[in-house]
């Protein structure tokens, strides 16, 4: 059992949030893990040129490219994003819409896989988690678990935090809450958000190799789940 591990967030790896709690959901898997950071990635998002029709591969030229087997291989997934302007980051919506090559015609590429979602906000994660897990189940991926958490934002560490007008910071805190170690947050030292994370990675390894896990039958549900969503029924 190979588990995929992506990590959405543009930052880099030191000062980013959601890539740690990434790491910690797939260390507590039990599974042989890899954890790829898109940060620096060039993915562009789909173009609906339907080019991945014929044979579920998209033609467009650009990192997706070296991503695709990984993503065919992997039994599982833990999918990160961040939220920007209340919704799901650009680079991870990206890399998400171009999992669109995977679901035409008869391609059972991810049907029935399993997956957790992670998402990370300065204020609120919970809109990028909401697109994440639209976006899992639409490929008939099942999300048995999302953690959610609140990190820094950019006000933290840009120089300008206590005294920019504009920004977050200011205007939550005001002019007199000094920027400092501590008051910047740090997903790893929130104490719920990572034993969450502990328990999502438990519950995805658990799940996996359980005998009543199977392809199959996930994809029966989720395929009944899709129709709901989408409005069919
Ligand atoms: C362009 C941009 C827009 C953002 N917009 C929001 C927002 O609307 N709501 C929010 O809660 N956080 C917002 N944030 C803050 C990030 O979600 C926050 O910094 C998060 O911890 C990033 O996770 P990371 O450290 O893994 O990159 C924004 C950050 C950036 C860079």
């Amino acid at each position: 059992m190979k588990i995929l591990g992506i990590s959405g967030s543009a930052r880099p790896e030191s000062r980013s949030g959601s890539i740690k709690v990434v790491q910690k959901v797939l260390e507590n898997t039990g599974c042989e893990y890899e954890l790829i950071s898109l940060r620096g990635k060039k993915i562009n998002g789909c173009i609906a040129c339907m080019a991945c029709v014929e044979d579920n591969v998209c033609k467009v030229n650009d990192d997706m490219k070296t991503l695709r087997d990984k993503i065919v291989e992997a039994d599982a997934y833990v999918l990160s994003g961040v939220n920007y302007y209340n919704t799901l980051n650009a680079l991870m919506h990206s890399f998400m819409e171009r999992w669109y090559q995977f679901r035409h015609r008869e391609a059972d590429i991810l049907w029935g896989k399993l997956a957790v979602t992670v998402s990370l906000g300065g204020f609120n994660p919970a809109p990028p988690a909401a697109l994440l897990n639209t976006m899992a189940l639409t490929n008939l991926i099942k999300v048995v678990d999302t953690v959610e958490g609140t990190g820094a934002f950019g006000c933290h560490y840009c120089g300008y935090g206590e005294t920019c007008k504009a920004g977050g910071y200011y205007n939550k805190y005001g002019p007199d809450t000094p920027i400092t170690l501590e008051t910047t947050p740090d997903v790893t030292k929130d104490e719920a958000v990572m034993l969450a994370a502990e328990q999502a990675g438990k519950k995805l390894g658990e799940q996996l190799r359980s005998a009543e896990y199977s392809r199959e039958k996930t994809t029966q549900e989720l395929m009944q789940a899709m129709l709901t969503l989408e409005g069919y029924e």
